[in-house]
């Protein structure tokens, strides 16, 4: 009798999974099928080499829901533009070509999905974005960033290209991420081109210049 009850549900679950209707899949199983091909949504385990990080043409995602923003995530899978200038985890250069499109339900989806994907070295109200002049010091004048990486400065766009675009941070990212990715960035990439600030920069210092750079517009 049991047996038969088992045989009985175990069909009926099969069944309900070869009917299923076509209602958008969870973001997750969307992710799996169109995004996880380029990019690492576990980790750092994953990258300890150049090799590793090369394998995945996109930027590594495990901690994207402590890096972004919802509202900019949303948008920008939905209208991709390129963010990297760079020779790697870059549109522009060695992987020409657009980035995937997604329709506003399938965007909604993932986005709701990568936002749960949190990093525990983020600690969350720590940073406020701020334009301040000890930050803007830091960027512009004491060390290289702005050579690195491009900001905008009163309505102009300056800097290097060496790095992803800092444009609109205040929209993109968090700055709380900001802060812990200045301070320990080994755990976010252990494999870059980034140097480690997080010995060169005291505690005040990486506070200043992540809200400095959490205020770009
Ligand atoms: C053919 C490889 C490829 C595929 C497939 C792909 N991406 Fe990307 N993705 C990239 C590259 C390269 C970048 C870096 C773009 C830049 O910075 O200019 C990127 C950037 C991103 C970013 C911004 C990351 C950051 O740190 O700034 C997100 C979010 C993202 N992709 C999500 C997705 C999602 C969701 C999908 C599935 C629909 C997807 N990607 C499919 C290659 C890919
Ligand atoms: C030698 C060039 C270089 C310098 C100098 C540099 N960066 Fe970077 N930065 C990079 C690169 C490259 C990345 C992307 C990480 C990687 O893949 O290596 C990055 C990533 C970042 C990110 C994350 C951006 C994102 O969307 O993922 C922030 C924020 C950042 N840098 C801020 C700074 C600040 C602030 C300074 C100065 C204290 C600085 N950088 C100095 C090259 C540089």
């Amino acid at each position: 009798m049991r047996l038969l009850a088992v045989t009985v549900s175990l069909g009926a679950a099969l069944l309900v999974t070869m009917t299923a209707p076509s209602y958008a899949a969870g973001g997750d199983a969307i992710f799996k099928k169109s995004c996880a091909s380029c990019h690492y949504t576990d980790g750092p385990a994953k990258e300890k080499t150049i090799a590793d990080q090369l394998a995945k043409k996109g930027p590594e995602l495990f901690y994207a829901g402590s890096k972004f923003q919802k509202d900019w995530l949303t948008a920008w899978l939905q209208a991709p533009k390129p963010i990297r200038p760079m020779k790697y985890n870059s549109l522009t250069d060695k992987n020409a070509g657009d980035h995937p499109k997604m329709s506003a339900g399938d965007a909604a989806a993932v986005s709701e999905f990568l936002m749960g994907l949190t990093s525990k070295d983020v600690k969350a109200g720590v940073i406020k974005a701020k334009s301040n002049v000890q930050g803007k010091n830091i960027f512009a004048k004491k060390m290289p960033c702005s050579g690195c990486h491009e900001y905008s400065d009163k309505g102009a766009v300056r800097g290097g290209k060496s790095g992803p675009s800092l444009v609109g941070a205040s929209k993109r990212l968090n700055p709380d991420w900001i802060y812990a990715y200045m301070a320990n960035i080994k755990a976010f990439k252990p494999v870059r081109d980034m140097p480690d600030f997080g010995s060169v920069l005291n505690p005040k210092d990486l506070e200043n210049v992540a809200a400095y750079v959490a205020s770009f517009e």
